[in-house]
């Protein structure tokens, strides 16, 4: 001991410097390049945000046409790709489905796989933002049976992943202008959010010269658990556990969560760094609120329990000492349920909207001075020991 600093979970170690995204976890401050976080998901869009996070600076019109002709023109995958998909049980959870065909991606775009070229990184990185959705679409339509819907490119990035999602070759799907531009919120809240595990193993993964491809899906494979990414999944089925709209219900699983020697947790409340609020779960809960009166559900349920959940969290001690909130994801699952998302999807569409975040970070760490990461450790185990004889 003594050789090295320990700092088990990272907790107070900067892995990198980065001028993407910043976050005061005290304050409950979220910036995007200086840009705070309610007024992009207010007045911009995902694919603004987008451009926004991989070159610096916002778009003018030009640019952002430009950017965006660019994103559709790369929206369809190789179709080889669509056997690949046809490998997997029709029951895989989707998740599992996006490790698989992202990192196989590199085996069908290996035309644009040089890292030291600055063009081959921004192709990477358009490709990966376009066949997202498309891939992510293709998930849910091969758990349910039905034919993949190829990309439409007269659509905007929200529209376009709900055709996919929900047109067959026998209906088109006509989201109303509400839903479409909460599932663009949605995506943009998660866009980035600097050093979190998944970024950071995109960045570990990188650092070695892997290729883009390979780095997403590690970080896809880092953002599945339920501490991370999979809370949405598992918000909506805490909610579905606790069933029945009672206070007796919802009483029992705050003891719950507070009872140390029970391992559950109020899932979508408490995050690392933010010790105030999260400020992407307000907005959230705003979205929330007006995608359930669009759809006349305004007495659902689950939005009863879980505004109950919350108002008791926030007034009791264990959470309010412990500077607990409700994180991005407490309100996210109850908006993707009403669009008619299925929950085995919720991770999918974090892994998507955060692609542009990670591959931001990968470009931002390949284009500067790298260095291979490689963390040291406290050794706890044996001396050195002679091994017995025969
Ligand atoms: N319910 C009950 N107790 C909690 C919770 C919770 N959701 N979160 C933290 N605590 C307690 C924890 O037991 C510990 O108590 P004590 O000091 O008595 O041992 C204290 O609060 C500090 O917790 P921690 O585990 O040291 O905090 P962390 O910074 O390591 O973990 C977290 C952060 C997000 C993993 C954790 O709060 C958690 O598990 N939350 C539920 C899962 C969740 O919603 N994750 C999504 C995060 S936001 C989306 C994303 O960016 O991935």
């Amino acid at each position: 001991k003594g050789l090295f600093t320990y700092d088990p979970g990272f907790v107070s170690t900067a892995s990198c410097e980065s001028a993407i995204t910043y976050i005061d976890g005290a304050k409950g401050v979220l910036l995007h390049r200086g840009y705070p976080i309610d007024q992009l998901a207010k007045q911009s869009d995902y694919i603004e945000l987008c451009y926004l996070l991989l070159n610096g600076e916002l778009p003018d019109a030009n640019q952002k046409k430009q950017f965006e002709t660019t994103i559709t023109y790369h929206t369809m995958v190789h179709e080889q790709l669509t056997q690949f998909f046809k490998g997997f049980r029709r029951d895989a959870h989707p998740m599992a489905i996006l490790c698989g065909v992202v990192g196989a991606l590199s085996a069908f775009y290996h035309d644009s796989l040089d890292i030291s070229n600055p063009r081959d990184r921004e192709v990477s990185a358009f490709r990966l933002i376009a066949k997202m959705p498309t891939m992510a679409a293709m998930c849910h339509k091969y758990s349910v049976g039905q034919p993949f819907m190829y990309p439409r490119n007269d659509l905007n990035y929200a529209e376009n992943f709900l055709h996919m999602m929900f047109s067959t070759p026998c209906e088109e799907y006509k989201p109303s202008p509400v839903l479409a531009k909460a599932m663009d919120r949605i995506f943009m809240l998660h866009a980035d959010h600097e050093q979190n595990a998944s970024t950071s193993t995109v960045r570990l993964t990188g650092s070695t010269g892997a290729n883009p491809f390979a780095c997403i899906a590690a970080g896809i494979a880092a953002l599945w658990g339920p501490s991370h990414g999979g809370a949405n999944e598992a918000v909506l089925n805490m909610l579905d556990e606790i069933g029945e709209d009672s206070e007796e219900n919802i009483q029992h699983f705050i003891a719950k969560a507070k009872d140390k020697d029970d391992p559950f947790r109020l899932m979508g409340f408490g995050h690392r760094v933010y010790r105030n609020f999260d400020p992407r779960a307000k907005v959230m809960k705003e979205t929330c609120d007006e995608v359930l009166a669009e759809l006349g559900l305004e007495n659902d349920p689950q939005l009863h329990i879980a505004k109950r959940l919350e108002e008791i969290a926030l007034e009791d001690e264990y959470f309010v000492q412990r500077k607990l909130y409700p994180n991005v994801d407490f309100y996210s699952g109850i908006i993707l349920k009403a669009i008619g998302i299925p929950t085995n999807m919720f991770t999918v569409i974090f892994a998507l909207s955060r692609t542009v975040g990670w591959i931001s970070h990968w470009k931002e760490m390949v284009s500067g001075d790298n260095k291979i990461g490689r963390p040291r450790q406290l050794y706890t185990g044996s001396d050195s020991r002679d091994y017995p004889s025969k």
